[in-house]
């Protein structure tokens, strides 16, 4: 039921148009400037959620899992999948383009709801969870298939190829979130 699922995933915040340049956008902007370069002059690694969103390649060749999973919180936290689709985070100045964490705050860790109180699940034991039986659709979604899902009628995007690093780190960050969480319970016998 895509219509019914893409409400479901509706963006935080309806997409914004961009207003027209007035002295106190000026301003705005010129804040972010200074803000983004007092950020560069200081020597802090940005956190996962903070880097600006944009395309984020996943590489292959990790050299362990606990790097994979890291990689993949950063394409959770700042991947837009190729889409268009924007949203204003809480106290922002200016939109973002949609990415995960538009909707899963905090790294996917909280409970949280769209607008529309639509409920987004803590993603702590997601992972261990799955397969799982879609019982509108009667189809089992394995968690890469419900990745694609949420790409494709969250994000707008275009989902990552299954065997992509990007989509085996997800994976990865998915899977550690469930750390020492027990498997199966979603089987009745
Ligand atoms: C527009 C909001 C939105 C975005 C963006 C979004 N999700 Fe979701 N996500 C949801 C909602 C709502 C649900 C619960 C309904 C469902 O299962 O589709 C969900 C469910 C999930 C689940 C299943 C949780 C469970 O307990 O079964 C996983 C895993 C997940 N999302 C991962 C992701 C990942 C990874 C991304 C980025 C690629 C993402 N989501 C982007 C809204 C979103």
């Amino acid at each position: 039921m895509p219509s019914k699922l893409r409400a479901r995933c509706a963006p935080a915040r309806p997409p914004q148009s961009r207003p027209p340049a007035t002295p106190a956008s000026w301003l705005r902007s010129l804040l972010a400037l200074t803000s983004l370069a007092l950020a560069a002059a200081c020597s802090v690694p940005a956190r996962a959620d903070t880097a600006p969103a944009g395309r984020y390649r996943a590489t292959a060749k990790v050299s362990s899992l606990e790097q994979a999973a890291a990689q993949g919180a950063q394409v959770f936290a700042n991947d837009t999948f190729g889409t268009r689709q924007t949203w204003v985070p809480p106290n922002a100045f200016n939109s973002h383009l949609m990415t995960c964490a538009a909707c899963h705050t905090d790294g996917g860790r909280p409970e949280g709801s769209t607008p529309a109180g639509q409920p987004i699940p803590s993603l702590i034991g997601a992972a261990a969870r799955y397969p799982k039986f879609k019982g509108k659709k009667r189809e089992v979604y394995t968690l890469e298939r419900q990745i694609v899902h949420c790409v494709r009628a969250g994000i707008l995007g275009k989902p990552p190829a299954y065997d992509s690093p990007e989509m085996v780190d997800l994976v990865a960050y998915l899977t550690q979130l469930s750390r020492g969480a027990t498997m199966g319970t979603q089987f009745s016998r």
